[in-house]
């Protein structure tokens, strides 16, 4: 099919080469001028395994290009808009103008018969509303909505084999919408992907309710584990135990420094302020304890380390191992442990912080920051270790080894994947979070 993809950030950009990838003619359209030039030349503007390789073949077979003129999206059959959707500094409400300006660009090109279906997520209510635009001003094309839940580091994995595909369609539009996404979704179809054809609303609020759901469920976590630093039981084995019961699950238990990254946060805070303008001020209000939760648990372990250190964090060398809100990715965007090496910046610990791959992102944002290159540099002479983002280097690091470079042999397991055993058994005072 013939396929355009407005908007090529993170989402664009990966949606676009995988539909590339799939067979489709695809054309790329985006205002930002240097990000459509580093596309047409292979190079994503940010770290995603997968993606330069099936960026590269696509672009070279021809299937794909990109450009900054909307007209050149005309001849598709199928547009998505996959612009971002920012959280608004003063509400926390999900900022829709970047969907709004897209739309409106998008209309006057839309050939006879056309499909725009959206893939940002949006506060419930937007697709009704550009429907009622398209019915004004271009009737003869088509509008659908098809949340995207693929995660970083696996977004070309989950867009090309998504777990589910959610099609939110006009009443009454004779099946036209779902047939064209089913071509366009071919290869997963057929391969049993299920299916959910439903209405614009219940599409939109299929995206926010799945993201509210997994930071409940990082939270509720998290706050065992505050009980179980209180008791003295240990929330990796509770968390083992609760998740043995399939309607709970064990996936999304880890206790650590909690979540971060461009959806949970933003989408609960976007959600809670789109309840409160239906006039459910309370329904959602436990989302709120959610995200309190989530930033405790940033305080609880900046208060720790200054309880490692002493009482005062003042001069202190901290090595932070992990700068990204999650391994295999260079997005530091609401990072738990970017908050956490700042605030003992602050604190006046000499602060190094490596990453593997996030630690351009992060002196964008923090240009004092202390950073090394590397593990070693960042470990040597450190009076306390904190391993805030699980990237696999960190996971397997040695205690023995790791503590010859070190000043002191103390460590926080922000992420609770090291084995305190071995640990200690080399002379290190371990923390973990809600393990006694
Ligand atoms: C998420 C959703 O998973 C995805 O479906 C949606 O499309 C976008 O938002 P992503 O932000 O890439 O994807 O990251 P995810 O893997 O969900 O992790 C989110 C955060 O939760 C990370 O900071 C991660 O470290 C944290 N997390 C995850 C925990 O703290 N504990 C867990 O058990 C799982």
């Amino acid at each position: 099919m013939r396929i355009s993809v407005i908007g090529c950030g993170y989402l664009g950009a990966v949606h676009a080469s995988a539909m590339a990838e799939l067979g489709h003619d695809v054309v790329g359209i985006d205002v930002d001028e240097r990000k459509i030039k580093a596309l047409a030349a292979g190079r994503p503007a940010f770290y995603e395994p997968g993606l330069p390789e099936i960026l590269a073949s696509a672009t070279a077979s021809g299937r794909l290009r990109f450009s900054t003129d909307i007209a050149e999206a005309a001849e598709a059959e199928v547009h998505f808009l996959a612009v971002g959707t920012p959280q608004t500094a003063d509400t926390g409400a999900a900022d829709v103008s970047y969907v709004d300006s897209a739309f409106s660009a998008l209309l006057p090109h839309l050939a006879e018969g056309a499909l725009i279906v959206g893939k940002s997520t949006v506060p419930v209510g937007t697709a009704a509303r550009l429907a009622a635009r398209l019915a004004a001003e271009a009737p003869h094309a088509g509008l659908a909505w098809n949340p995207e839940f693929l995660r970083e580091g696996f977004a070309v994995k989950d867009t090309l084999s998504p777990d589910r595909l959610v099609y939110g369609v006009a009443q009454g539009d004779g099946g036209r919408a779902a047939s064209a996404l089913d071509h366009v979704y071919r290869a997963a179809i057929e391969a049993g992907t299920p299916r959910i054809v439903t209405d614009y609303a219940t599409a939109e609020l299929v995206k926010v309710a799945a993201n509210a759901f997994l930071a409940t469920k990082i939270s509720f976590i998290n706050a065992m584990s505050e009980i179980a630093d209180a008791t003295g039981a240990d929330v990796t084995a509770l968390a083992d135990a609760i998740g043995h019961d399939a309607r709970i699950g064990r996936r999304f238990l880890n206790a650590g420094v909690g979540f971060g990254g461009g959806c949970l946060p933003k989408d609960i805070r976007g959600f809670i302020a789109r309840a409160e303008e239906l006039g459910l001020n309370d329904t959602l209000a436990f989302l709120g304890e959610v995200d309190e939760t989530n930033l405790r648990q940033r305080r609880r372990v900046v208060d720790l380390a200054v309880q490692d250190l002493g009482g005062s964090a003042a001069g202190k060398k901290v090595a932070v191992l992990g700068v990204t809100f999650k391994p295999d990715s260079d997005d530091v965007r609401d990072s738990p442990a970017l908050d956490i090496a700042v605030s003992l910046q602050e604190l006046g610990a000499r602060v190094v912080v490596t990453d593997p791959e996030g630690l351009e992102n992060a002196l964008a944002r923090h240009p004092d920051l202390g950073t090394a290159p590397t593990t070693r540099e960042a470990l040597f002479g450190a009076h306390l270790v904190i391993l805030a983002t699980e990237w696999n280097e960190y996971r397997t690091l040695d205690p023995e080894t790791t503590g010859r470079l070190v000043g002191e042999r103390r460590i926080i397991d922000g992420r609770n994947v090291l084995e305190p055993a071995a640990w200690r058994a080399a002379g290190w005072r371990y923390r973990g979070i809600g393990r006694p």
